[in-house]
């Protein structure tokens, strides 16, 4: 059986599998940005393909081999970084600039959230790193050293019930985004990190969540809470709880970013820190909305209350059309 294929059958195998397994991997690890990349090994792929139907000669195969394996070794070594000595010296300027912290005041739907929730998110995690980065950014320039920022892809995507957090994060997005290209004349680089689910902080502590619900319910209109219902929250609150209890407890994808962008010689404009990063925003990118609003729905809070109003409304409409069918039945009699 073995023997009904020949040697160019193998050679011919070889190289496609290559191509399309460099591809899938570019799609699987890799950062959004590459696109192009991406678009460039699938043409690669089409190309040899196309030329196997005119039989490429055997030494041209293995020319095409020899090439493809040198190209993807030399893609895969890992890149050296920058020796770290000597880059936070001061008098010579600031090397590199973290812009972590940052808070998730609350959640809920946005007309559940108060104006205080928008507000503490917006001052830590826009204006707080605005301050600090503006505060550096004389000393960044003098070193043409980096800023690396710990964003968050709810700053890109409509996660549900992260309003006021994701609105933030989307204005810091912006504003890093437009500090990349006004500092690459000056020499600074400019990175933007987006974390997947970490098990951190406030994030992982129930009691903290606990005390931010009970502070929402204090402060709602009675008339919206009726319009919603306690229960229709509890219900958000416990999944928020249980989500975080499933996020990650390895922070290394973010550290490594983190040295990635401080250090590399070419640091990306964004780095996907966690898995599924990649995946969610492939599908955020390419995907038509009503599949990408599904899949962040199934995959962040899967809600299975609706709001009390809603509720009522629904039952009076089943009663409804009992009452009516049962009219209809008796009149047929
Ligand atoms: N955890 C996740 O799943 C996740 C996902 C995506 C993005 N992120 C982002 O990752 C970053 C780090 O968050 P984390 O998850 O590590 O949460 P964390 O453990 O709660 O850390 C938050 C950090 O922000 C600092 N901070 C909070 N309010 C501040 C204020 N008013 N002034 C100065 N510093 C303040 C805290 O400092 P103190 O310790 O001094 O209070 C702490 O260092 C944040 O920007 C967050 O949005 C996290």
């Amino acid at each position: 059986m073995m023997e009904d294929y020949t040697l160019p059958f193998w050679i011919y195998m070889g190289v496609l599998t290559m191509l399309v397994g460099g591809a899938m991997k570019k799609l699987l690890a890799s950062h959004i940005s590459a696109a192009p990349t991406l678009v460039a090994w699938l043409g690669a792929t089409v190309l040899v393909e196309r030329l196997w139907t005119f039989y490429v000669p055997f030494f041209l195969g293995l020319a095409v081999i020899f090439l493809t394996c040198r190209l993807y070794s030399t893609r895969n070594n890992p890149e050296p970084l920058l020796p770290a000595e000597g880059k936070a010296v001061l008098i010579t300027g600031l090397w590199g600039l973290v812009n972590n912290a940052g808070v998730c005041v609350n959640f809920g739907d946005a007309e559940l959230s108060l104006m205080s929730n928008y507000r503490g998110c917006m001052e830590v995690n826009f204006f707080g790193t605005l301050a600090v980065t503006k505060a550096f950014l004389p000393l960044l320039r003098q070193a043409k050293g980096r800023i690396t920022t710990i964003s968050s892809p709810a700053g890109d995507q409509p996660f549900p019930c992260l309003a006021a957090y994701g609105a933030s994060k989307a204005a810091l997005n912006l504003l890093i985004n437009t500090l990349r290209h006004e500092l690459e004349p000056w020499g600074v680089r400019v990175s933007i990190i987006l974390p997947s689910s970490y098990k951190t902080g406030q994030a992982s502590n129930p009691a903290y969540w606990e005390q931010q619900y009970k502070h929402t319910l204090q402060n709602l209109p009675p008339g919206l809470l009726e319009e919603y219902g306690e229960e229709y929250m509890n219900e958000t609150k416990e999944l928020f709880q249980n989500h975080s209890k499933t996020a990650n407890e390895d922070l290394s994808p973010v550290i490594d970013a983190i040295v990635q962008a401080l250090l590399s010689p070419q640091p990306l404009v964004r780095y996907y820190a966690g898995p599924r990063v990649s995946l969610m925003y492939f599908i955020f990118s390419y995907l038509p909305s009503s599949i990408s609003d599904k899949f962040l729905q199934k995959l962040f809070v899967k809600k299975k209350l609706m709001p009390r109003a809603l509720r009522k409304q629904s039952a009076l409409g089943i009663n409804l059309h009992h009452h009516n069918n049962n009219n209809e039945e008796k009149l047929d009699k």
